[in-house]
């Protein structure tokens, strides 16, 4: 074993604090932070819910990821492993939760590959220029059919050849450079967006505080997204934190993490609506992912000329950079699995993982409803279900050890709130919040449809 420089095992892990760090960070940032917040806040309510979501990480989002962090830390295995080393029972039932976060990991990865390899297609044609004539017609058929393969088989690829090396050579290395690039970048975006005219309704659109009432599927959804958003319930942080050392704060790193999401993402949409705004394109009804495919390759053309291409090209590298870090951070779970429980080399395993998520995000590159499907009710069910299961474990078989595992390296001893919030009250409001997106809020919470509903349809 060699020790790194910090104490920890540099042979299994990060070898920096601000390797992991950024590791996490580039876990984190997302597709859920350059389209889905900015989406959810202009549709909820603008500076009400960035309130209100500020809210829900200091209580759900920060204390389950000081959660989720002290089982891989502790443990210091994969998933699975995690569950067999902290009960001491090889045999133990909790495995299988560990085998339901890996799963869901590369079930995510299925869709969320296919839609990484559409921002690399666009940030080609923003270099070629090949959208800027006529940005809808471009649009139109590319998102599904061998295109679409192509281009995810280039994402797995090299989010395979990533993981293939040691931790602290692919991963931390490719975060390293990524996710700082990425900030300045997004930076200069949201500059150079203040400098355009007619910008006014844009920051409007989506700040503009509007109160009018959170029923229970908002609460939800926005738990969700601070879920879905930090990465959590999927045994990406938790895999990660298990290359962490021991000398750090769980505390500190999940704060110091969640708020650089949280910058980063009300970042994304201080560059994305001022612009559409300058080019008359707000309102155009676009959600979620849509947003940054439709109108904003049409603000690109519109801008025109070599000035067109540069945004267009910052723009979807940024893009590209959060969402292959948070690619690389689905796959590793699997990884580090077949690596720890089967003994394989991570080359090996790291093939392997890829090739079988390949062929899940065939099924995601041929059917754009399969797609939104799973990247929209089910995704949300399952981080909300893998979140309660990471609370219910310490509630359950896990309590006194997480709380030493939480107090290691926090001399603020944060453990005193924290633990008994995850320990007493998560369960619970998890639970709640996980049947609300199953099955849709009762009338009188506020209507909305759950999951079930959505895959019944889906189906039909
Ligand atoms: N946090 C990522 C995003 O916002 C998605 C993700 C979820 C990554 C779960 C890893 C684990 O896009």
């Amino acid at each position: 074993m060699t020790e790194s420089k910090e104490g920890g095992d540099a042979e299994r892990g990060f070898s920096t604090r601000i390797g992991f760090i950024f590791a996490a960070v580039g876990s984190a940032v997302g597709f859920g932070s350059i389209a889905r917040f900015p989406f959810m806040t202009a549709e909820n309510g603008g500076a009400v819910f960035v309130l209100f979501y500020a809210v829900i990480m200091i209580l759900v989002g920060i204390p389950m990821m000081v959660a989720e962090f002290s089982l891989g830390r502790r443990s210091g295995a994969d998933a699975v492993g995690t569950f067999k080393v902290l009960t001491g029972d090889p045999r133990t039932k909790w495995r299988y939760s560990g085998f339901f976060y890996i799963a869901a990991a590369g079930f995510f990865l299925s869709w969320y590959a296919v839609a990484t390899g559409w921002v690399l297609r666009y940030l080609w044609a923003s270099f070629t220029g090949a959208y800027f004539d006529d940005p809808a017609a471009f649009n139109v058929g590319l998102f599904e059919g061998p295109d679409a393969l192509f281009w995810t088989f280039l994402v797995m690829a090299s989010s395979t050849a990533v993981v293939m090396g040691r931790v602290s050579q692919g991963i931390e290395k490719v975060n390293l450079v990524m996710i700082p690039t990425l900030f300045v970048m997004l930076v200069g975006l949201v500059v150079y967006a203040a400098t355009l005219s007619d910008t006014g309704p844009g920051y409007r659109f989506y700040l503009a505080p509007d109160f009018s009432e959170f029923g229970l599927p908002t609460v939800a959804a926005a738990t969700a997204q601070a879920f879905f958003s930090l990465s959590l319930g999927q045994g990406a942080m938790l895999t990660y934190a298990s290359y962490m050392q021991k000398k750090q704060s769980l505390a500190a790193n999940a704060t110091l993490i969640s708020v650089s999401t949280v910058s980063v993402a009300i970042l994304a949409g201080l560059m994305v609506f001022p612009m559409l705004a300058a080019f008359g394109l707000l309102g155009g009804g676009e959600q979620g992912l849509a947003l940054i495919f439709g109108p904003l390759p049409r603000a690109f053309a519109d801008l025109g000329g070599m000035l067109g291409r540069l945004v267009g090209a910052v723009f979807f590298t940024v893009t590209f950079f959060a969402a292959f870090t948070s690619a690389i951070s689905l796959m590793e779970p699997a990884v580090a699995y077949f690596h720890d429980q089967w003994k394989l080399p991570r080359w090996k395993s790291g093939l392997l993982v890829g090739e079988i998520i390949y062929g899940g995000a065939v099924l995601a590159a041929f059917s754009t409803p399969y797609l939104a499907v799973s990247s929209g009710a089910i995704t949300n069910a399952c981080v909300l279900l893998g979140g309660f299961m990471i609370s219910l474990f310490i509630a359950r078989r896990f309590r006194e050890e997480a709380r030493k595992e939480m107090d290691y390296g926090d001399r603020l001893r944060t453990s005193r709130f924290i633990h008994p919030w995850v320990t007493y009250v998560m369960p619970f409001v998890l639970l709640v919040l996980l049947l609300t997106s199953l099955f849709g809020a009762p009338g009188f919470l506020g209507g909305g449809e759950g999951a079930v509903q959505e895959i019944l349809a889906f189906l039909d």
